[in-house]
Order: structure tokens, then sequence, then C-alpha cells
């Protein structure tokens, strides 16, 4: 008895498309142990979300000739060659050369701190996996989300995550884990956008720029673990004026370590600082709401879902806001159909 191949199938395509969300960390990650490798300095901790996602689809085609990326419809070949090198991993561990059309669409803007590299590569992985059947364990799909950007080692999970900094030179023991399920504590997540525009300096610059540079880097990797076990605790508490004073304090640290390198990193404008000025407002009347900043001008409130309306409200009236979003905490990458793609 023969068996009707599909389409794609027949024609020697392999293919598959995933969802992934971005995540923000609470003690963040900044600095690398290993260029190459992608290993960092330090640990990190962050929450998944749930409204934002990335949504990407891989085909490996034998008619290609080389790996196509398109992001939003549009070629984007500025970052095809990360793109490249991630699906070159793949492509290594499956023993094959076949050439991949990648096309990936965000609901939300791309390269402007908000996360698109956590949510694209931990999309590209699940989705690359599943389409040349490589039957990775999450923490092998969290190894490579991490070798494509740091903090898509997140993504693979949802909830509260934590990323080992691991030991080894190899990296085999760099990876993240789920901490806690969203459910457990449902934080919201308000997010200030201040800018549309791509940031001028992405991450894997800025960090490497303040590791050659910044005098403080030394004292940021020292009060790393103490402030991930002050974070983890805070979290299995479910304590939030715990959890905001120290991810307030990892979000600073890690700006006031990039301010100080040579030349200094600038990641706000003058609106992300009346954001957070209104945020340590509204939670010195009462409201349970912090603020964190990545690399970029947004800023991202976290608060008790009960307050998130408030707090949108609040963030809304601050001069140079562009726009405000809205989320909860969201689940782990997963894979989708290839139809979903289109649907934004
Ligand atoms: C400020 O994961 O984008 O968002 O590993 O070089 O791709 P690469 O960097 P990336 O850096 C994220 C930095 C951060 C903090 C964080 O997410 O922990």
């Amino acid at each position: 008895m023969s068996v009707a191949l599909t389409g794609a199938a027949a024609a020697g395509i392999r293919q598959a498309a995933a969802q992934a969300q971005p995540n923000i960390a609470l003690i963040k990650y900044w600095g690398k142990r290993d260029v190459a490798l992608n290993l960092p300095v330090v640990g990190s901790l962050s929450i998944t979300l749930d409204s934002l996602w990335t949504r990407t689809s891989v085909q490996f085609d034998a008619a290609l000739s080389q790996d196509e990326f398109l992001l939003d419809g549009r070629r984007d070949d500025a970052q095809l060659r990360r793109v490249a090198k991630c699906l070159d991993l793949l492509r290594a561990r499956a023993g094959t050369h076949v050439r991949a059309r990648v096309e990936s669409s965000n609901n939300f803007p791309t390269g402007a701190g908000l996360a698109s590299s956590a949510s694209g590569f931990a999309a590209l992985i699940v989705a690359g996996n599943a389409a040349l059947d490589l039957d990775l364990s999450l923490a092998e799909q969290s190894i490579f989300a991490r070798r494509c950007s740091g903090s898509a080692a997140r993504s693979i999970f949802g909830g509260y995550v934590e990323w080992t900094r691991g030991k080894r030179d190899d990296g085999s023991d760099s990876l993240a884990n789920p901490m806690l399920d969203a459910s457990a504590w449902p934080l919201h997540v308000v997010v200030a956008i201040t800018s549309k525009r791509e940031k001028a300096i992405g991450s894997t610059e800025g960090m490497n720029r303040t590791a050659d540079t910044s005098p403080y880097q030394r004292a940021w990797i020292d009060g790393q673990e103490t402030d991930l076990v002050i974070a983890r605790a805070a979290i299995q508490a479910h304590d939030f004026e715990k959890l905001a004073d120290i991810s307030e304090h990892s979000c600073l640290k890690m700006h006031a370590l990039a301010l100080a390198a040579q030349p200094g990193l600038l990641y706000w404008n003058a609106a992300t600082m009346d954001c957070m000025h209104r945020v340590r407002a509204l939670r010195a009347s009462g409201v349970p709401v912090f603020f964190t900043i990545d690399a970029g001008p947004q800023v991202k409130a976290v608060c008790e879902p009960q307050a998130a309306a408030a707090v949108a409200a609040a963030l809304r009236e601050v001069p140079g806001v562009l726009d405000v979003v809205e989320t909860g905490l969201g689940p782990a990458a997963r894979l989708i159909e290839l139809d979903e793609l289109a649907v934004a």
C-alpha cells in the first residue's frame, strides 16, 4: 500500500511553524564569558509574556541555493547572517546541508527593546527541531536557543524562568529551567512604548562594550548570585514588594554598568525616565507596580493584575509615551499550524 505524500513532503520540503513569546528579565543577563558559545557571565531570571508573540515558519528545501529570511513579509538581509548561524546549528545536528526559508512575524515593534530576539530565536529552534525531526529535549532546545541569542534560552519556557550561568567551558550546563507556572502567580506587565525606532546599539554589542570598558563589570558579576537568591525567594513566597525592590535594583545596576562603558550606553529617553518616576510614585501611593527596562527605551511596568488598568492609564498620560500594551504572563514556546502564521 502506498502512502500519499503531501505536496511539500513529495517535493522534498521539510517544514514546521512555531510561536514563542518574549520574556522580560527581572534579574538581568548582561555580559558574556564566551562569545562564540554565547555563555553568560551571570545567571538571570525572567517572566515570559502572553499576548506579544513571534510566529516563525521554517522550510528546509533542497531547491534553495541559500538561506532566506523574511521578517513581517519583507526580506531582512541584515538579520540573515544571525538566522543562518542558528540554522547551521540545527543542520549540524541533523547532518544536512539543505538551505532554508524562514518567515517570521512579530505583533510588536522589532529591535526596540521588546526582546524580539528572545521570541524570534526560540520560535526558530522549536520550528527547526520539528522540521528536521531532531527530537531535541527541552533542555537541548534551550541550549540551542541560547547559542542564537542568550535571552532566547528563557523563551523556550513559560511563566517564571531561570537561566543558569553554568560552569562548564562547553556550555552544556548553561540553559534555562522553568521555576513557576504563570498561573501560580499571574502578574501583569504594562509596556510603555516610548519609541518605535530600532535601537542604535543592540544588546550583543552593548554588553561586549560594557565588558571591555565599564569599571563596574566586576561588581556586577559579584553581586548577581545574591540578587538571584533574593528574587527566587520572593517568587516562591509571592512577595511582591521584595520582587519589586530586587528587580529595580538589577535593572538600575545593569544600566549603571552600561552608562559607565566607553562610549557610554544611554538606552533611555526622557519619557523612559518620566515613566520610571511615575511607577515609583504609584508604588509609593500603594499601587503594587515596579519597573524594568532592557537595552532600549521601553518601560515594562510589572504589577498585580488588579492594578494593571490604573498603571496603563497612568503611563498613557506620560508625555512621549506613544502606546501602552498590557499583557499577562504566558506559556512556553510551541508548535503551531503553518496557516496560523498569517493570522495577526
Ligand atoms: C538587556 O539576549 O539580546 O534584555 O545573547 O547577545 O543575543 P545576545 O543578547 P540578548 O540580551 C538581552 C539583554 C537584556 C537583559 C535580559 O534579557 O536578561
